[in-house]
């Protein structure tokens, strides 16, 4: 009876497990879906893994192996699974120098277009699971991965696929795992931040770098391993990640100190550093997480001793710390002796390292200016950025180094201060969207692949082009040739200035692209810089007789003039040291539909750059740049004249124009008040309070004060706008009819 009873149970399981098995496979699946799976075979060029279907297979119905799952619902395929034969990449050697096709028998043949190839899959649209390993898969990750809306996982290991990660990735919303392990991919990862449900990433043994990206707090388990990944590791790493249990960053080139906190997160189990060049001792009283269970530190260049509770393996955790530099006397002759210890860390200094390069490659100057032009086009007005990058030549060959290390150390001050903004500065550049580095082919979409009709001006090598992102945004966009080769890495350090200089009135960058070249993975010669499209002319035209029926009155005025005040001291304070001698114009004020003003034709000075290049003469394009308050001084200066015009709305082109309003205003303000009136525009007769327009002219004078040093600071600027914000705002609401008054 028992076991006629346990007999039963067993029968009835194994019912309901076959029933569960056999479930969702018994739909038919749809012909169109079964026809794109044949075509998968034969674009796989017929791996022996899929040798067995032919135009009879029914789907749904192969049994589920480990190297060929098919999952059906209704009459879609939700999940695909193929594992062939084709293996690792690693026994290719692993130098990125091969980073397109490889010709041998583990790629598919050279026919094989990755491109058609997703063309094709992603038809597939229910697909929830997809895992491609070790099939030959060869070619960049086509951007139309996006397509794939409903995809969980996607797992592509032990491939060959080259090129950057799509930043399209991330509109794969739905994504829970990501595994692109054992490819050839090179460059950043994008931010993943936005892929909330993102638990699982692996991208283990790639050429990815320098940056550790950013990645979201809902993660579990991350694994960088076997990367080119070469960032210092802030000490704040993952700290808000309540769920990460593993994290491997083994076999990077990790500099800096060794973030201890990430011993404490709260749910993580296994941590993995192991050969990298972390430096710097642990804190003694530095508490583990009760859950951890393995830790690896070793080989890299740790020293002093280690808190307690990594002192020793213990029943529920493993600790591995040998081949650093520590003093433990228990584990000496598995530690490097002192001498190496202290050679190495000189070695991975970063600033020894990079100058060395840059010393060698001659040294790259850059100046980046963003000046706007106007292009007339059926009567609209549209912008032009310039962005000047410029290589500045190397004048000597021989360089004193004391000079050069000073430069590195205020290049990386500078990083770590933009790294730091405050939060107001965040706050600045509100209603952007963030920055983000785009990937090529989001660039050749957004110009039409780069259309002669969408050239908006620009010399050879020095392009602009306007364009339209996917979300529907314009843009302009700069294509830069550089003269020469340079580090990725140099060159991303100086986007990561660029793309702190953002704010709600300055024209602003919207993120770059780095086009790397396939040869030489770790330089660039092209860069792409995307800056927002401003699309009311710019303030010259809109006090112009043309367009002045009653579009910018006094009120406006005045909003446009703090705007542009604020713009300018962002430039001046937010990022130290401040970007000065922005050669501002009234041609570089744009206005957006709301007429909120953005300053375009700012320059960003790189001190690293510049203080290398002081004591130079001639050609220098920065000499007109002199000291940083000689800078601040012109650009209140440059202010007081956009003052002038937006006061007495005439154009001005000449300093003898300039001097000429100048004193009738200054006499104005010493006359009767109708004197003032008639310094004014006409056109904004009757729009303001006669002391709020006093206030602005007064300090208008003082901007242009001859004596550089009696010329107010920015600050006094906006208070004194602000104040004549108030009288008018004051003066508009009391009802005081403005005819009578002005
Ligand atoms: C099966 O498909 C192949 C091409 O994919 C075709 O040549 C063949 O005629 C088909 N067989 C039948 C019976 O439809
Ligand atoms: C994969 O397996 C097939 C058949 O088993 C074999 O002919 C082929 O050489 C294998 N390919 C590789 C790259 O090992
Ligand atoms: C790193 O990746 C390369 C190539 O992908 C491989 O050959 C090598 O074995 C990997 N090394 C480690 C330590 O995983
Ligand atoms: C991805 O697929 C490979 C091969 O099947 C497997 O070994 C690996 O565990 C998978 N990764 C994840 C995170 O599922
Ligand atoms: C995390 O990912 C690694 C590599 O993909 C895998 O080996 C490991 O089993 C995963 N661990 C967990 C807890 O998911
Ligand atoms: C802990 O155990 C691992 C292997 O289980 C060993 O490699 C390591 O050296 C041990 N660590 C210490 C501190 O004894």
């Amino acid at each position: 009876m028992v076991i006629f009873q346990s007999m039963l149970s067993v029968l009835l399981k194994s019912v309901i497990v076959i029933s569960l098995l056999v479930f969702p496979s018994l739909a038919q699946l749809a012909p169109s879906e079964s026809r794109i799976l044949l075509q998968v075979q034969e674009l796989l060029e017929y791996p022996p893994v899929l040798q067995s279907w032919t135009n009879w297979t029914n789907f749904c119905y192969i049994p589920p192996t480990p190297s060929l799952t098919l999952v059906c619902q209704g009459s879609h395929v939700t999940e695909l699974t193929v594992i062939g034969n084709r293996t690792n990449p690693s026994s290719l050697g692993s130098s990125p120098a091969r980073m397109n096709f490889v010709a041998s028998h583990q790629s598919l043949s050279p026919k094989f277009s990755i491109d058609l190839f997703f063309t094709v899959l992603t038809k597939l649209s229910s697909l929830k699971v997809l895992k491609l390993v070790s099939l030959g898969l060869w070619g960049p990750l086509p951007a139309k991965i996006n397509r794939f809306w409903s995809l969980q996982v996607l797992n592509m290991t032990a491939n060959l696929i080259s090129g950057t990660v799509p930043p399209e990735i991330v509109l794969l919303t739905n994504l829970r795992s990501l595994v692109l392990a054992g490819n050839l991919l090179q460059g950043s990862v994008p931010d993943l931040r936005n892929l909330k449900g993102l638990h699982v990433l692996d991208v283990s043994s790639n050429f990815l770098g320098p940056q550790i990206p950013s990645l979201g707090n809902t993660l579990v388990n991350i694994t960088l391993r076997n990367n080119t990944f070469r960032s210092q590791l802030p000490p704040e790493l993952f700290k808000n990640s309540r769920s990460l249990r593993r994290l491997d960053l083994s076999y990077n080139e990790l500099s800096g100190q060794f973030p201890s906190s990430l011993l404490s997160l709260s749910s993580i189990q296994y941590l993995n550093l192991a050969g990298n060049k972390l430096m710097g001792a642990l804190p003694m009283n530095q508490k583990c997480s009760d859950g951890l269970a393995f830790v690896d530190l070793s080989f890299n260049l740790l020293s002093g001793k280690l808190p307690m509770c990594l002192k020793s393996n213990s029943s529920n955790r493993v600790v591995i710390y040998s081949w650093n530099c520590l003093s433990i006397p228990a584990s000496k002759n598995q530690q490097h002796p002192s001498s190496f210890c202290h050679q190495k860390a000189l070695a991975v200094k970063p600033t020894e390292k990079t100058h060395k390069q840059q010393a060698s490659k001659g040294k790259l100057g850059l100046f980046l200016g963003v000046a706007g032009a106007t292009i007339g086009a059926l009567g609209a007005l549209s912008l032009i950025i310039f962005a000047i990058i410029r290589r500045v030549r190397s004048r000597r060959a021989e360089r004193n180094s004391s000079e050069v290390s000073d430069s590195h150390k205020a290049s990386a001050r500078l990083l770590v201060e933009a790294r730091n903004l405050s939060p107001v500065m965040r706050l600045a550049v509100h209603g952007l969207p963030p920055y983000r580095v785009l990937h090529l082919e989001e660039i050749e979409e957004a110009t039409d692949n780069f259309n002669q009709s969408n050239v908006l001006g620009g010399s050879q090598g020095d392009e602009l082009y306007r364009g339209r992102l996917r979300d529907g945004s314009k843009v302009v966009v700069r294509c830069f040739k550089l003269r020469q080769r340079h580090s990725v890495q140099n060159l991303s350090q100086h986007m990561e200035v660029i793309s702190k200089f953002r704010h709600r009135h300055l024209v602003s960058a919207l993120g770059h692209c780095i086009d790397i070249l396939e040869d030489h993975p770790n330089s660039v010669n092209t860069v792409f810089l995307v800056f927002e499209y401003v699309s009311n002319g710019t303030l010259r035209s809109h006090l112009d007789d043309s367009r002045r029926q009653g579009v910018v009155k006094w009120p406006q005025r005045l909003s446009i003039a703090i705007g542009i005040a604020k713009g300018i001291q962002f430039l001046h304070t937010a990022i130290a040291p401040g970007s000065t001698g922005n050669d501002l114009k009234i041609e570089h004020v744009l206005l957006d539909e709301n007429l909120t003003p953005k300053i375009s034709g700012y320059s960003l000075r790189l001190p690293s750059m510049v203080g290398s290049e002081s004591n130079r003469s001639g050609e220098d394009l920065l000499d007109h740049l002199s000291s940083s308050e000689d800078g601040e001084k012109q650009d209140i200066y440059q202010l007081g004249v956009i003052l002038v015009e937006l006061i007495t709305g005439k154009p001005i082109a000449s300093q003898s124009e300039l001097d000429v309003e100048r004193i009738q205003l200054e006499q104005s303000l010493a006359a009767a008040p109708s004197s003032l009136r008639s310094a004014a525009d006409p056109s904004i007769h009757g729009s303001y309070a006669y002391e709020s327009l006093r206030t602005a002219a007064e300090i208008t004078i003082n901007c242009l004060s001859k004596d550089a040093a009696k010329r107010p600071t920015i600050e006094d600027v906006l208070w004194n706008l602000q104040y004549s914000v108030q009288v008018q705002d004051g003066w508009t609401v009391s009802g005081e009819n403005p005819v009578a008054r002005s």
